[in-house]
């Protein structure tokens, strides 16, 4: 049974305690281990202007390259979309050509597979289509996402592409409230819902229709849902497949929508009994792709040399880097602009742009903007620009051949964010980018060899290489009572599982039996990791402090507000140290916030004192629909006044199990691993002359060492308080003996609830 299994889970977890395994395996360079390259050797500097062909030859040679792969005839040109009306580029869209065969499909089955490639129209298309057929008449039609990014970027489109039909149909003068993005066409992710009473088409990520599904099992205000991007197998849209088979066997109204990049979709009609696979016809160029004759060390550098190589010897088409995440591509266009510049007037411009998940949204938006005539474009993005987001005009792909991956290792509860080699489903489709609008070129920062024996077919589903506590609660609120019998594509490791009931059980979200407690069902209501639900109801009902630690949680669920510009590190980081809390880094982002509030959250304000503005504002947003979850669950924000031991403590009860006990000056050992873990430089109790016996950290970073990463300093006491399974006061032998019978009672009291619910479970299912 789940629930002893648990029990026995946690027993093996006490005696192992201080145990922990090396967990990069999945991360590293893999691949970077064997790299070398002699410098100099891929300097192509001195290229002569020669016709296409020899140029070909040339480059090859000059950088390094192996020619692979067919060659074909040179087709249309990508003007296409600065020229065209948004109808004639709808129009233009392979799925445009099916379309009256594809809602044919839909209206004479409930549940569809659509596969086509990237750029084909699933996305932007399969909404509106659905909508002139009259299916958002009788309810919404939503799509989900499992990027953020994508969800806002193809709103925006589609919302721009409905208001252009309407204005060329004439009918009616545009509305902002109906035709702007956030009226017919919306967007809803988590902490930002842009949608109104008028919306009929919704773009979301798969975690806020998971979370509708807790409210309306039925998820009855839609008459279509289109899960998009199903190949991608994001942890939260294997969820919902599970989830959507129930709700489509009993909505026989429901239209269920699949769509996938990739050819292989029979698992996904599989799963749902066999239903019809719908492909759109792809239209596709040839694209050309050539390794890396040497290993490369650097994939930075070697991008930004492949990318100047193409800039100045290649004929007009835009660039597409795919790099792993926003500190490499910061890297990469810091060091591209550089370059460029260096190279003084008379170089040809060059346009970069990053894209990542983190960016500014005015900024993620200008990657589709064409650039101006005669300057080239180059993006330098992560996997979200493989098959989510497409961009007209890429002509040549560079592939550093890694990007960032969750991993997640249960022996020691934590996920951490790799650097991982690209599977070769991946690469494909990394290369597939640069032939959408015409003939293109591919350039893999890699080895033939490597690709061939380093890289692993298909990418793992992210439900079996992540913390699964969050879905954990979810499902257990949706009624799910063992796990293990859910229907999952593809079952997560028993073990993840496991931990992310432990994880739960000692937070006390459910009790030994695996079930929902009441703190875990109110914990279900806010859209945050369990630890931090916890903090703050923890906060509410005993620190009386849930004003406070409102305002923590919201700072944690924001990118870092604090601004280190180059050049003026020391600077920033003087007026920082102004807001530092010594106690707490956690209380220093309190104290940040309320300074700001103070002033208005006033932009120059902010900059002065070296705060991202956009930031903090955005805090404050989160900040606001929180608060409003805590008063529709009849919680009044409590606030503590200026005392603030009991945030400390309120902190110290979700996250206890990450303590560390000091060790000498400034060092500091894990009290569950053993493993030495470090303040970090940037941390408030860092080098202040302060060092409390014991602290609690919000996550563990693993760079040359452990640094623990927003530190509180806590009390040994309240860690024995809230964490009486990990720690203990030290005691004399009689109130140790006392606390082995405590101990013995408890087991025997845990014993006892699980045989009276198997029994209570045997009876009902002999009632049934
Ligand atoms: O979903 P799928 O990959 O099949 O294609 P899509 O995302 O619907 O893209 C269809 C077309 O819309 C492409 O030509 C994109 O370049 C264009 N698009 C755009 O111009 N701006 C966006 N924000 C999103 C898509
Ligand atoms: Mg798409």
């Amino acid at each position: 049974r789940e629930g002893s299994v648990t029990l026995m889970k946690l027993r093996e977890k006490k005696e192992r305690g201080g145990m922990r395994q090396k967990f990069w395996e999945l991360g590293g360079s893999r691949m970077g281990d064997a790299m070398r390259v002699k410098e100099g050797e891929n300097d192509g500097g001195e290229r002569k202007n020669k016709g296409e062909e020899e140029e070909e030859v040339d480059y090859k040679q000059s950088l390094g390259f192996a020619a692979h792969v067919k060659k074909e005839k040179e087709a249309k040109s990508s003007e296409f979309a600065r020229t065209k009306t948004i109808r004639e580029q709808r129009e233009y869209l392979p799925a445009f050509s099916v379309r009256d065969e594809l809602l044919g499909c839909i209206r004479e089955n409930n549940i569809v597979i659509v596969v086509g490639e990237t750029g084909s129209g699933k996305t932007t298309q399969l909404t509106q289509y659905l909508m002139e057929e009259g299916y958002t008449e009788y309810g919404i039609v939503g799509c989900t996402q499992p990027r953020r990014v994508a969800a806002m970027s193809v709103a925006k489109r589609v919302s721009e592409e409905v208001a252009a039909m309407v204005e060329e149909h004439g009918k009616r003068d545009l509305n902002d409230e109906i035709d702007g993005l956030g009226g017919t066409v919306g967007y809803s992710i988590r902490f930002e819902d842009l949608t109104n009473e008028h919306t009929v088409i919704k773009y979301m990520t798969d975690g806020v229709l998971l979370r509708e599904s807790l409210r309306d099992p039925d998820l009855n205000k839609y008459s279509a849902i289109i899960m998009d991007e199903a190949h991608e197998r994001s942890l939260n849209t294997d969820i919902l497949f599970g989830v959507l088979r129930k709700v489509a066997a009993r909505r026989s109204d429901l239209k269920l929508i699949v769509t996938s990049a990739t050819l292989s979709a029979d698992v996904f009609s599989d799963f749902f009994g066999g239903v019809p696979i719908f492909r759109i016809p792809g239209r596709t160029f040839p694209v050309e792709t050539y390794f890396s004759k040497s290993v490369q060390e650097d994939y930075v550098m070697a991008a930004v040399k492949q990318t100047l190589q193409i800039h100045f010897n290649s004929p007009p088409g835009d660039i597409l880097i795919f790099m792993t995440g926003q500190e490499d591509i910061e890297g990469t266009c810091t060091v591209l602009a550089e370059k460029i510049e260096n190279l003084g007037e008379d170089s040809k411009p060059l346009l970069v742009l990053p894209m990542y998940s983190q960016l500014p949204a005015d900024l993620q938006a200008k990657i589709f903007d064409a650039a101006p005539d005669g300057v080239r474009k180059c993006i330098v993005s992560t996997n979200v620009a493989e098959t989510s987001l497409t961009v007209d005009g890429i002509k040549y792909v560079i592939d550093s051949g890694y990007c960032k991956l969750k991993v997640y290792n249960p022996k020691i509860g934590m996920d951490a964010l790799n650097v991982t080699p690209v599977s070769r489903a991946n690469a494909n489709q990394r290369s597939g980018r640069a032939g959408r609008t015409g003939p293109g070129f591919c350039f893999r920062l890699y080895t033939d060899r490597q690709f061939r024996e380093e890289l692993m077919e298909t990418a793992v589903p992210e439900i079996q290489r992540t913390n699964l506590s969050n879905v954990v609660l979810l499902l257990k609120s949706l009624g799910v009572k063992n796990l293990l019998d859910f229907d999952f594509m593809d079952p997560p490791p028993e073990d993840n599982i496991m931990t992310s009931l432990y994880q739960l059980w000692i937070l006390g979200a459910i009790d030994n039996t695996g079930d929902l407690t009441t703190l875990g069902r109110r914990m279900v209501e806010f859209p945050l990791d369990p630890p931090l639900s916890k903090m703050l109801l923890f906060a509410h009902e005993h620190g009386k402090c849930s004003s406070e630690v409102l305002i923590v949680v919201s700072m944690l669920s924001v990118p870092s507000v604090f601004f280190r510009p180059k050049g003026r590190e020391e600077e920033s980081d003087a007026v920082r140290e102004k807001f530092f809390v010594p106690e707490s880094d956690h209380l220093t982002l309190l104290n940040v916030y309320l300074r700001a509030k103070q002033y208005k959250f006033d932009a120059q304000w902010c900059t002065k004192h070296f705060i991202h503005s956009k930031g903090i504002r955005k805090a404050r947003e989160v900040h606001a629909q929180l608060v409003d979850l805590m008063k529709q669950q009849k919680l009044d924000p409590i606030s503590c006044g200026g005392s603030w031991d009991v945030v400390r403590k309120s902190i110290c009860s979700a996250y206890f199990y990450n303590s560390s006990k000091i060790k000498g000056i400034g060092e500091y050992i894990n009290m569950l691993s053993g493993i030495p873990s470090a303040l970090h430089p940037s941390s408030a109790l860092f080098g202040l002359g302060y060092t409390p016996d014991y602290v609690c950290y919000h996550e563990l970073i693993s760079t040359t060492k452990e640094y623990m990463s927003c530190v509180t300093a806590v009390e040994g006491e309240w860690l024995a308080e809230l964490g009486p399974m990990f720690f203990s006061i030290k005691e004399s032998y009689e109130s140790a003996l006392k606390r082995r019978q405590r101990e013995r009672a408890d087991a025997a009291k845990m014993e006892k609830e699980m045989e009276k619910k198997k029994l209570e479970e045997e009876e009902r299912e002999r009632e049934e």
